[in-house]
């Protein structure tokens, strides 16, 4: 892939080449993503190390399950963008499938990835994007793709020098911004670029999606494993692809006790015992049954607390009056 990168500038060539770097999980998300690029029989081996996260991270963008609207983008008309949202979303992913799209095979000489969450100060990054954005490239005269990735780590100092840096090389560079808190990020900088918000995933796009990891990897899940799976995940692709991944490790059948064992997350049946002990038993019985549950299973308070809250919904006999009494205690006790 290397040969076919013809830089004018050779400060420009090395100037990527250290950004990369230096950002050393980012380089080993590339290289990951390179493996699945060609990815051939012999290297099967190497890709079975890999964490699933990294090993069906989305290649193209028909890969990405969820977020239409940015990936039909096209590159003559590409805005500086802001992508925001929760956690294992797809926002990286999304944007790195852009830039293949777009660049095709030359895509890592055409884009930087910057980590804003490294603690270096703005004068080397602004050094950095100065020597990548004043190059161009020989025969293509499109955009090069500048992103920062989690953008809400920097100082306010640090975005207000960012304001006039991307106004400057708007000729010839369009920035991509990545955060999961878009209010750290000052207006001024966000009147400057179009935003997308990632939301939560659907459960039907997480579960199209692991559908298709399930069936790669020859996971043996029983449907009930996979609701739990999908309830636990709570929209976060990352985490229902770790929970998989550990339980496939530790478990032949992964079914609804694995994944809650495995996740040290409050069973459905033991939420169900505390709530009807609650309900009937005495102080001394109920307060028992929770103290057994903390003690041989190891269940946090916390976990418990919030699975009680979220079961509340299933009392729909309780009186209005009586419902409202308990939310407000539930809270006084978090
Ligand atoms: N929309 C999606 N379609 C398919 N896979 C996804 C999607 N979103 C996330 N994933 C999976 O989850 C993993 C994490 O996604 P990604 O790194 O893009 O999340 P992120 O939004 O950048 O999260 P963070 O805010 O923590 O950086 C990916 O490797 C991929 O396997
Ligand atoms: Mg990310």
């Amino acid at each position: 892939m290397d040969e076919d990168e013809i830089m004018t500038d050779v400060a420009a060539a090395s100037s990527t080449a250290s950004a990369f770097d230096s950002f050393n999980t980012k380089k080993s998300k590339g290289k990951s993503t390179e493996t699945k690029d060609s990815h051939s029989a012999n290297n099967a081996a190497s890709d079975a190390t890999l964490p699933w996260v990294e090993k069906y991270r989305p290649v193209t963008l028909d890969d990405l399950v969820s977020h239409k609207d940015i990936t039909s983008t096209n590159e003559n008309r590409l805005p500086h963008m802001l992508l925001y949202g929760p956690p294992g979303t797809g926002k990286t992913s999304t944007i790195l499938a852009c830039a293949r799209k777009l660049y095709g095979p030359m895509w890592k000489s055409m884009t930087m990835e910057l980590n804003a969450s490294d603690d270096r100060g703005i004068d080397v990054v602004r050094e950095q994007i100065k020597n990548f954005a004043s190059t161009r490239k020989i025969f293509s005269s499109g955009f090069k793709l500048i992103i920062l990735d989690e953008a809400d780590m920097m100082t306010q100092t640090a975005q207000n020098a960012l304001r006039r840096v991307v106004e400057k090389y708007t000729r010839n560079v369009r920035f991509c911004i990545i955060c999961n808190y878009v209010s750290k990020i000052i207006p001024a900088l966000q009147s400057r670029c179009t935003r997308f918000r990632f939301g939560p995933l659907e459960t039907s796009q997480v579960e199209s999606r692991l559908e298709h990891i399930i069936q790669a990897e020859s996971v043996n899940i029983t449907p009930e494993g996979k609701n739990a799976l999908l309830s636990l995940s709570k929209g976060d692709m990352r985490r229902a692809l770790n929970i998989l991944q550990a339980c496939h490790a530790g478990y032949e059948i992964v079914d609804q006790d694995a994944i809650y064992n495995c996740t040290g997350q409050p069973h459905p049946n033991d939420i169900h015992a505390v709530m009807t002990s609650l309900f009937n038993d005495d102080f001394t019985k109920a307060y028992s049954t929770i103290s057994l549950l903390k003690t041989m299973k190891g269940m946090a308070l916390q976990d418990i607390l919030t699975e009680v809250y979220n079961s509340m919904e299933i009392y729909d006999d309780l009186p209005d009056n009586a419902r409202v009494y308990i939310l407000d205690k539930i809270a006084d006790v978090e």
